[in-house]
């Protein structure tokens, strides 16, 4: 069946990890009300909507604001200083899912004051996510949760600046994605394209299999200028199976790793 979407659809789950993998298609079967593995296959490979259902719960694109307060404390109070240095800024955002994080990321920018320097590329492999992410309305309990991470941030102000609330969605403040790319990319196919100062792949990696993580990793790695920033899910660790590169972990707990420095 993974063979088959990968030929057809060029979605390559094969080298996910296979403990969580099989949870997530029995998860889906479920859902689907399908018997048997065949039967879901047939259905996969046929019904659209099916396929996107299945990029959802086996791609996991479970997301939330300041999922990942610590490692954005670190951007505030250690990485923001090194990117003043730089006349313009590019960071990017892989598997960025329905765009939490993006517009976390963006709100501590702004708070810093570096958004307007700053180009974000936000990137996923479900296309269905990007568009609810690039449309900037976020369930408004989804983005009311998010104020104590928000704080654990550094974030002083109130999340409530930052959108105006449409019946129970949150329009978040337009000037907020303006400078925001969204696009397609698989990180297991797709190659790199461009350097970037900070990367965040957070809440990726683990999905995948050792020879994945791998090689992903260095995707990564390569994607990132001279002293440049990775971040990861504090759960996560570029280290875990041995770095392919050079990192320095930046801060314990929270996933902030530094490119080749010193
Ligand atoms: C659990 S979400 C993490 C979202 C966000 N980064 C966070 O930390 O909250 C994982 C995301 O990775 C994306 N993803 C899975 N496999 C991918 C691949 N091969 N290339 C790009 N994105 C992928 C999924 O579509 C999903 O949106």
């Amino acid at each position: 069946m993974l063979e088959g979407i990968a030929l057809h659809h060029g979605y390559d789950f094969r080298d996910y990890a296979p403990g969580p993998l099989r949870r997530n298609i029995l998860m889906s079967m479920a859902l689907e009300g399908v018997p048997t593995i065949s039967a879901y296959q047939d259905r996969v490979l046929h019904d659209p909507a099916s396929l996107q259902r299945f990029l959802n719960t086996v791609g996991v694109n479970v997301t939330s604001m300041f999922r990942e307060a610590l490692a954005l404390r670190a951007l505030r109070e250690e990485i923001v200083p090194w990117l003043r240095t730089f006349p313009s800024v590019r960071i990017w955002v892989a598997g960025c899912a329905t765009g939490e994080e993006v517009a976390s990321l963006a709100i501590v920018l702004r708070e810093t004051g570096m958004l307007g320097r700053t180009r974000i590329y936000a990137t996923d492999i479900n296309e269905a996510s990007l568009a609810i992410a690039a449309r900037g309305l976020l369930p408004l309990e989804t983005v009311q949760s998010g104020e104590a991470d928000y704080r654990r941030s550094g974030g002083r102000g109130a999340l409530t600046d930052y959108y105006a609330v449409v019946g129970d969605m949150a329009r978040l403040d337009r000037t907020l994605l303006s400078g925001v790319t969204w696009a397609r990319h698989n990180l297991i196919s797709d190659a790199s394209f461009n350097d970037f100062h900070v990367i965040l792949c957070t809440n990726v990696l683990t999905h995948f299999s050792r020879r994945l993580h791998m090689q992903v990793q260095q995707l990564l790695y390569d994607s990132l200028v001279r002293s440049g920033y990775l971040i990861v899910g504090r759960l996560e660790s570029v280290i875990r199976w041995g770095n392919l590169g050079v990192y320095n972990r930046v801060r314990e707990s929270s996933g902030v790793y530094r490119k080749g420095a010193a």
